[in-house]
């Protein structure tokens, strides 16, 4: 597997992520999980994408249990999580209604919080989840600026951030900001054209891709956009030599020169092991287009 810098200052990853959102549902014993995570790691897939409320706060507690089984395959990895969203729920019986916080004492606790469930002493990058209408971007950079000196976290990124939100706190800060984790994916383009990506290649950043199967919809979905994407993807697939249209979608994202970072979002590993496939094909342009027009409904202008 493919390794890449995402920004120049790094962190490394694997050109392709794993994200844990949905490991609680997978309902694997530590023991399988661990399993899960050594063969990733055999294959090249070196960063886990988590966040504090996966599972309602449990996923980074049960992927913790797992790397504490054998410690020694943390510094094999790159683990990213997420803090700033505040979900109603019995595991945070503090929390009194669905909000964002991004106040330095809640990106303090979070992520202490984050450390101890993963079972690590440290961060590669921690991601602020949501723009906050409430951010105060000096108190957001104060809390990051402690969390990078005391070595807790190495680097830090922001998710769903437009540009302009971006640009906000990276001005207060005295380290780049080295990735923004986004929706992309051959059913979602908005990020393609809103300045997400044009931002990320001016700054020379990765971005992560997340749901880059539309959250499995690209292989099950009924709707026309779904119906025609697919259908597109399977007609690429036979035109490149039989590929299948889980590595299609994904070359579509890996064809864009921001280099971007699909964050899978399977629990079983020979889907894991078929995407790896994605990273041998080549799309043409015009293949590349013929699945933008499937998903846009029509022609570029
Ligand atoms: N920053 C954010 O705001 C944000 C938001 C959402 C997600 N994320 C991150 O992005 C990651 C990925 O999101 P996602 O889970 O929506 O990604 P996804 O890969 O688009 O969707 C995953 C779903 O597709 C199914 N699937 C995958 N490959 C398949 C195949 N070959 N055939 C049939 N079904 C297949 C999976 O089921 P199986 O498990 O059965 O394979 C799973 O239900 C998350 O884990 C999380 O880390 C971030």
């Amino acid at each position: 597997m493919q390794r890449i810098k995402i920004s120049t200052e790094g962190p490394e990853f694997s050109r392709i992520a794993l994200g844990m959102w949905r490991s609680n549902e997978w309902k694997m014993s530590t023991a399988e999980l661990l399993a899960f995570i050594e063969k990733s790691l055999e294959m090249g897939f070196t960063t886990f994408d988590h966040a504090d409320i996966y599972g309602l706060y449990t996923c980074e507690a049960i992927f913790g249990n797992a790397l504490a089984q054998n410690p020694s395959l943390r510094d094999k990895m790159e683990i990213v999580t997420k803090c700033g969203i505040n979900l109603v729920s019995e595991n945070r019986p503090e929390n009194t209604f669905h909000s964002y916080n991004t106040s330095h004492k809640h990106i303090i606790k979070s992520t202490e919080k984050s450390l101890e469930n993963l079972q690590t002493s440290y961060l590669d990058v921690l991601l602020i989840h949501r723009p906050d209408p409430l951010m105060d971007a000096d108190e957001v950079a104060e809390a990051l600026h402690h969390l990078h000196k005391s070595g807790k976290v190495k680097h830090f990124g922001v998710s769903n951030f437009t540009p302009f939100q971006f640009d906000l706190l990276q001005s207060r800060l005295n380290f780049p900001l080295v990735t923004n984790q986004v929706e992309i994916s051959v059913l979602f383009m908005d990020t393609l054209h809103d300045g997400t990506l044009d931002q990320c290649q001016q700054k020379r950043i990765s971005p992560m891709a997340w749901s880059p199967f539309g959250g499995g919809r690209i292989f099950t979905g009924n709707s026309e956009q779904e119906q025609r994407v697919r259908n597109e993807l399977k007609k690429i697939g036979e035109e490149l030599g039989g590929a299948a249209i889980d590595q299609v979608a994904l070359a579509w994202l890996l064809k864009h020169p921001s280099k971007i970072i699909p964050v899978l979002g399977t629990g079983n590993i020979d889907r894991v092991r078929h995407a790896a496939g994605a990273l041998d094909l080549e799309l043409s342009r015009d293949q590349w287009f013929r699945i933008w027009s499937a998903s846009a409904g029509n022609e570029v202008p």
